[in-house]
């Protein structure tokens, strides 16, 4: 049986056609206070109040088997440290919130693997970075496959792999705040081909959008983008379009217009 959170309905019903299982029918209410009742009838006498939690306390209630937890984007990873003293690893926090309603937890391409050990039950990375690879044209030529920093190298490399021919190539990233980056292109040669810049997120769009100027400015010929999780914050679509992307290509990790390729056989198959 699968039970979707609000925010994952495409995913879980892909998932559910992938394993052949049942998803569950979930209902939302709201109180005047504000305050969410959601509710599984299809699988449990009583109701259920919020998202996440509640929802694998359910789980809990009418199954003795396992209970395992799909966060699909991990929310909250990229805070895997404390930045200054007194600050939370706030990565660390929701790991443990999670734990504790579940036998095992599957994560999509977390920022980084080791995040997964700030759980407390056994938890692991789902790679589905090879999945970038599918909605990309057939006919790209003499294609690059780039990351924007060293650090989604192994991206670039499985997108490229899936899509069988191209190079593998990576800028370096300084960050100098949430909205500022500063990106020095590596030595490639990237005139007159397609390029494919591929990265795990993009939240405010401002790392794709530098990459894509760059490689505009070198004479790429066309530059798409790509990533397992497109929040596209605030303007960061806009933000992408002026850059001149050709096209933008994620996931259903989370859910956006975007989200051209699903991830449910690679979770399907870690299941
Ligand atoms: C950071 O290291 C990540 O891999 C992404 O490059 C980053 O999260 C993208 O953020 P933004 O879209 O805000 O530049």
């Amino acid at each position: 049986m699968i039970i979707s959170g609000s925010a994952s309905q495409v995913l879980a019903a892909e998932l559910a056609a992938a394993l052949d299982e049942p998803l569950a029918r979930v209902e939302y209410e709201r109180f005047p206070d504000g305050e969410l009742l959601a509710s599984t009838p299809s699988v449990v006498d009583g109701p259920l109040v919020g998202g996440l939690f509640q929802l694998q306390d359910a789980a809990r209630e009418w199954t003795d088997g396992e209970v395992v937890t799909v966060v699909p984007y991990m929310g909250y990873a990229r805070q895997d440290e404390a930045f200054e003293e007194g600050h939370p690893v706030s990565a660390r926090a929701v790991a443990r919130a999670i734990s504790s309603g579940t036998d095992r937890v599957l994560t999509v391409n977390p920022h980084e693997d080791a995040v997964c050990d700030f759980f407390e039950v056994p938890a692991e990375p789902v790679d589905a970075a090879g999945r970038l690879a599918d909605p990309l044209p057939a006919d790209l030529d003499d294609p690059v496959f780039l990351s924007p920093d060293d650090g989604a190298l192994d991206i670039a490399e499985a997108a490229r792999d899936a899509y069988g021919s191209g190079d593998v190539d990576y800028f370096e990233k300084t960050r100098h705040s949430g909205t500022e980056v500063e990106l020095t292109p590596s030595d490639a040669d990237v005139s007159g081909r397609d390029v494919v810049v591929t990265d795990d997120i993009i939240a405010t769009g401002s790392t794709m959008a530098g990459a894509v100027e760059i490689l505009n400015d070198r004479g790429a010929s066309r530059a798409f983008v790509t990533c397992v999780h497109p929040i596209l914050a605030d303007d960061a679509y806009a933000k992408l379009s002026r850059a001149g992307v050709g096209a933008i290509y994620g996931t259903d990790t989370v859910e956006r217009p975007v989200s051209e390729v699903s991830v449910a056989p690679v979770i399907a198959d870690a299941l």
